[in-house]
This record gives C-alpha cells, structure tokens and sequence, in this order.
C-alpha cells in the first residue's frame, strides 16, 4: 500500500481541517466522504467556520476524484477505504464507530468519544473485540507546546511537579454558522465541560494520572447550553494541586485562549494566553521555547500524521494515547459532570 484510503464522515470545521491535513501528506489520500448536507457535497464549503485555524473556506474541494455519499453508512459499506475518519457532531460518533468497526475499517473519531457512558461502553467493548486500530481526537496531547511539557516533565527536567492550573475559554460560539447551531444544544454537544473542557481533562490524566477524585463547580449561562462554564479540582491525595477552567460564554470578540502554568520544583512552564510557550527557572533565567513541529503545526496535522502512518505501517498506535487512556478520562469527565449535578460534591473515582 502507497497510500492510506481514508472516508471522510462531516465536512464542517474539524472535517474540512481533517480532509486537508490527510491530503498533504504523502502516504494518505481521502477517497470518499460523506455529509447529510447536499451543498457540502459539492465541494462547495463556503459556510464552514472554527474556533482557531480557520483555513479560506471560500475555495472549495475538488471532488471529481472522490467517492461522494450522501449516507455515511452507505459508505462505510460501499466505499473502498482503510480508515473511517469521523468528524460530524457528537451524538452520531458512536453509531459510525460502531458501524466502520464492524465493517473492519481502522477507525479516528474526533472528541468527544461519544455522548455518555452507555455508548462508551459500547464502543469500548467494539474496539476490544476489533483486530482494527482506534484513536479519538484528543488532539492537545499531541499540540506542540502540550506535547513539549510532557515529555520535559517525564525526563524529569523540572523536578516535581506541585500545581496546575490549566485554562480553555472560547467565546460564544452562537453566532456562528455551525451546523444547526448545534453546539448550542446541550443535547447534542454535551455543553462546554463535555465539549471543550474535556480536553484539559484529557491532558491532566496524561500528565499526571487518573485523580482518586473530583470536585467541580459549573454554571449554565443560557437556558439550553448545558453546563457553560467548569472550574474543576483533581485530586491526587498527595498533596498536589491541580485545577481546570473550561467555559464558552465569553463575549463574541473575546480571543479563544487555551494557556496553562504549571509550577515544578524547578521551574515554572508557562504556556501564555497570547500563544508563548515559556520556562522560568526558579534561579531567574527565562527560556523562550520555540518547537520545530515539523510542518505538523498543531495537535490536528500531529495525531492524524501519526495515526494515518501507523495504518500505512500496520503499527499499532500507543503514542499520545491508547483507546484505554480514551476511556479513562472520559469517565474522569463524568465524574466532573457529576459533581456539577450534585451541587459540587466530591465525586470519587
Ligand atoms: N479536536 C478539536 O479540537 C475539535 C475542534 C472542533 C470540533 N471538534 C469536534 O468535531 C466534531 C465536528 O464538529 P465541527 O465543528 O466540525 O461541526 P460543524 O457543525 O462545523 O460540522 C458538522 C458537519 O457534519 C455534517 N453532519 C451533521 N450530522 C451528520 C450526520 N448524521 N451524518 C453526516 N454528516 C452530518 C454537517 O452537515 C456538517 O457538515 C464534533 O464532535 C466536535 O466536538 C473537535
């Protein structure tokens, strides 16, 4: 195989960043995709619209090449492709990972894994039951400067690690033209804690573990958003202290930030809200750290190069993350969705 065959399901934000991505590298190639939206179809994208890297959606795909479905499990049946990449809303990944696991495709889900523990557990038992490889879009594990805190504080490079504090704040994506303004529908998007805050969720238990348990306070800003805003405390019962902030109710022209500040014996890593990633050692010299990525410069282009390469090799994938590292923080966000409802109580895990 010269290259990977990947069916594209959802040609919105995250589709039409997957589709590119896949595009520019040398061993894939999208051959197919589906979306229930006849203009997309077309090639036509013009009404796509992101959080941060929004491409010039003006031009659009050529799909004269391309298998195109207007059901996508038509073509997860019908199409010839190795690996099903889903990127359309959250309450139809389990249905589509489910049906392209059974079909023996290689499956990329994007995040959220599913909608709640019931579908994870069918997934789970899915992929435990596939000889096919699964990965989720849990995409600030392998986001550069994430990446680059990692990896130093694994080797060690700053001594112990003593408080986190990590930050994900979006403004309000209601006005933009997503489709059916679904993120908004808390019934769909599981709200901003499940949406956009589960990916600190994720990267705390890469970094540190799976906490022994959780306290979170969160508000509901607009009646049928869900929970709009998180503040959440992981608990590790060592003294460490570990704190995440995630929310989606910020004024429109507020600048999505993602920044965290985490404290080590040795020094303090800075990812600041403006983009910089930065070491203050505790003796006063400052390193201003810049990452050759490689021309993989997000989380997106790093996971999908990673994954689509791993198809191409027939290696199983276990960097960034394995399906078992999926699940486990998405029962640590449960966990936190609990302790909302429960009026923040401690909710052990
Ligand atoms: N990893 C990240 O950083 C990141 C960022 C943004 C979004 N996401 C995730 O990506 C997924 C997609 O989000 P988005 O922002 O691209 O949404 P979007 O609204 O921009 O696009 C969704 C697309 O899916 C299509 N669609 C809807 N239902 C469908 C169905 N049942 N079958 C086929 N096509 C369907 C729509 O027509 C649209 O083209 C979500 O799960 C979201 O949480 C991840």
């Amino acid at each position: 195989m010269d290259k990977v065959k990947i069916g594209q399901i959802g040609l919105g934000f995250m589709g039409t960043t997957h589709y590119r991505i896949h595009n520019a590298l040398p061993y894939a190639q999208v051959t197919a995709v589906a979306d229930i939206d006849p203009v997309k179809r077309t090639g036509n994208i013009s009404s796509v619209i992101g959080n941060i890297g929004n491409d010039d959606n003006s031009k659009g795909f050529d799909f004269s090449n391309v298998d195109v479905y207007a059901d996508p499990l038509e073509m997860i049946a019908k199409a010839d492709i190795d690996i099903v990449d889903i990127t359309v809303p959250t309450p139809w990944h389990a249905e589509y990972i489910l049906a392209a696991l059974k079909a023996g495709k290689h499956v990329f889900s994007e995040k959220p894994l599913c909608r709640n523990l019931e579908e994870m557990n069918q997934i789970q038992a899915a992929v435990q039951a596939s000889d096919k490889f699964f990965n989720c879009g849990l995409c600030v594990r392998a986001w550069p400067e994430y990446n680059y805190l990692y990896e130093q504080a694994k080797a060690g490079a700053f001594g112990k690690l003593q408080v986190a504090n990590f930050r994900r704040l979006s403004p309000t994506t209601e006005f933009n033209l997503n489709w059916k303004n679904w993120y908004m529908n808390a019934d769909w998007s599981g709200g901003a804690i499940l949406d956009l805050h589960l990916h600190d969720t994720d990267f705390i238990t890469y970094l540190i573990g799976i906490p022994k348990a959780v306290t979170s306070c969160g508000r509901n800003l607009n009646s049928d958003h869900g929970i709009d805003h998180v503040l959440t405390r992981y608990e590790y019962g060592d003294g460490t202290l570990v704190l995440a902030e995630g929310g989606w109710g910020a004024a429109r022209s507020v600048p999505f930030e993602m920044s965290f500040q985490v404290i080590f014996e040795k020094a303090t890593v800075r990812l600041e809200p403006s983009g910089q990633l930065k070491v203050y050692w505790t003796d006063g010299k400052v390193d201003t750290i810049t990452i050759d990525t490689q021309n993989l410069p997000t989380g997106w282009h790093q996971e999908l190069a990673y994954f689509d390469k791993c198809v191409l090799d027939g290696v199983t994938p276990d960097k960034y993350q394995t399906p078992q590292s999926v699940f486990d923080s998405y029962r640590v966000l449960c966990a936190e969705r609990e302790s909302v409802a429960q009026g923040s109580k401690t909710i052990a895990l």
